[in-house]
C-alpha cells in the first residue's frame, strides 16, 4: 500500500489492515436505482454514457456523493473489451446484452484480435482521471474487467444464460478452441486491467459473475489457468478482488488463480468462507441485494448477522453479493452505509 493511501479503510481492509469501521461499497453503486441516473439515461444509451468521460465519471461519483460508500467503482461494463476484440454486441432495453454474431466455430476465435488499450479504451482512461481528480482523495476508485470463463459465456451463448449448456458443450466438446478462446481473453485481460492501473484506478475486481454454474473439477481444468495467468500478471502495486457469484464450491480454487480478497454472495455464510478461504486472505460480501427491498429493521438485522459472523477480524469488505436491484428504493442504501459504519464501529 502506498504512504499516502494508508488512511483509507477500504484499501487497508483488502491488505487485512485494522480499521476503525468496516468499510462499505456496492456492487452496481450506479444504476438505475438512482433517479439521477435514471433521468440522464432517458437523454443517452448506455454506450453513450460509458464512452463519453464527463459522463461516465458523472455518474461514478454519483453514489459516492449520495451514500458515502468507501470507494467508487468506474462507471463502465465488463463487456466493452469485446467490441476492439472484433465482437459486435449491442445492450437492448429490458433484454440485457445481446451479442451479435455468437462464437461457435474455431474460425471466430482465430480473428480476435488484442487490445490496444491506449487507444480502444481512450474514453475509460480519460474517465478513470477524471475521476480521480474529482474525488481529491475522498475515496479510492476502483476499476474492474470480466473474467476469462463469464466473457466466454456471453460471447457463446450470445447473451445471458440460464444453465450455460452452449459454453460447457464447446469447453467439452472442444477444448483446443476453448483454450485458445480463454488464452485470447485473458490477454486482452491483462492489457485491460493494466491499462486501468496506469490511469489511476487504486484496486481492482475481476468478475467471474457465472463461474459458480461449474463443477470444481471443470473450474480447475477449464477456467483455474487462465484466471491465473491474469491474476498473477496484473501489477501488484493496487489491491485485486477475485469475485463470484454461486462460488461457495469453488472458493478454494479461487483463491489459488488469485486476489488480495475473495468476493462471496449470500449462498455462502461469511464464518464459513473465511474459514475456508483461510484468513490469510480478505473477505468481501455479502448482503443478499432482495434484501433492500425489505423494511429497514430486516435490513438491520441482517447487517448485524453479517457483521457478527465476519467477527471483528480485520479484512473484511461489506458488500452485496451480487449487484443492487434497479427497484431498490435509495433510501434503503443511504440506511444500509449508515448502519455498516455504525454498527462496526461500535465493536
Ligand atoms: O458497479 C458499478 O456501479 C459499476 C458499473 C458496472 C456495470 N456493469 C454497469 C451497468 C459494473 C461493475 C458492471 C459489471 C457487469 N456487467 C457484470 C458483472 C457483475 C454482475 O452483475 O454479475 C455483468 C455480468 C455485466 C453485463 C451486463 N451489463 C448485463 C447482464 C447488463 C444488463 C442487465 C442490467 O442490469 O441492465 C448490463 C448493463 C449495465 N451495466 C447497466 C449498468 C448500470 C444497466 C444499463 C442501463 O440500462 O442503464
Amino acid at each position: 500500500m502506498k504512504e499516502a493511501e494508508k488512511h483509507y479503510p477500504f484499501l487497508r481492509a483488502c491488505y487485512r489492515r485494522p480499521t476503525g469501521y468496516t468499510p462499505i461499497w456496492l456492487m452496481r453503486q450506479a444504476g438505475r436505482y438512482i433517479k439521477e441516473y435514471r433521468a440522464l439515461r432517458k437523454k443517452f444509451s448506455f454506450i453513450q454514457m460509458c464512452k463519453n468521460p464527463e459522463l461516465a465519471a458523472k455518474v461514478t461519483l454519483l453514489p459516492v456523493e449520495k451514500l458515502k460508500v468507501d470507494a467508487a467503482i468506474i462507471f463502465s461494463d465488463i463487456l466493452l473489451p469485446l467490441e476492439p476484440m472484433g465482437i459486435s454486441l449491442e445492450f437492448k432495453k429490458n433484454e440485457g446484452p445481446v451479442i451479435h454474431f455468437p462464437i461457435r466455430e474455431r474460425e471466430q476465435v482465430d480473428r480476435l484480435r488484442n487490445i490496444e488499450p491506449e487507444e480502444d479504451f481512450s474514453f475509460l482512461l480519460e474517465t478513470i482521471r477524471i475521476v480521480r481528480q474529482e474525488l481529491e482523495g475522498k475515496v479510492p476508485l476502483i476499476g474492474f474487467s470480466g473474467a476469462p470463463f463469464t466473457l466466454a459465456s456471453y460471447v457463446i451463448e450470445g447473451g445471458h444464460s440460464n444453465n450455460y449448456a452452449l459454453t460447457k458443450g464447446f469447453m467439452y466438446k472442444d477444448p483446443a478452441t476453448w483454450g485458445r478462446l480463454m488464452e485470447k481473453m485473458a490477454e486482452v485481460l491483462i492489457r485491460y486491467l493494466n491499462a486501468q492501473i496506469r490511469a489511476g484506478v487504486q484496486a481492482l475486481q475481476v468478475f467471474d459473475s457465472w463461474a459458480g454454474c461449474l463443477s470444481p473439477s471443470d473450474y480447475e481444468t477449464y477456467v483455474f489457468p487462465y484466471s491465473k495467468k491474469i491474476l498473477d500478471h496484473v501489477d501488484k502495486s493496487v489491491p485485486l478482488i477475485h469475485f463470484a457469484t454461486s462460488s461457495s464450491t469453488l472458493l478454494e480454487w479461487m483463491k489459488r488463480a488469485g486476489g488480495d480478497v475473495i468476493g462471496v454472495d449470500w449462498r455462502v455464510s461469511l464464518s464459513e468462507a473465511w474459514a475456508r478461504l483461510g484468513y490469510d486472505v480478505a473477505i468481501q460480501g455479502n448482503l443478499d441485494p432482495v434484501l433492500l427491498l425489505s423494511k429497514p429493521e430486516r435490513i438491520e438485522r441482517e447487517v448485524k448477522r453479517i457483521l457478527s459472523e465476519a467477527g471483528g477480524r480485520p479484512g473484511h469488505i461489506f458488500n452485496l453479493g451480487h449487484g443492487i436491484l434497479p427497484n431498490t428504493p435509495v433510501d434503503h442504501v443511504v440506511a444500509l452505509v449508515n448502519m455498516v459504519h455504525e454498527y462496526s464501529s461500535r465493536r
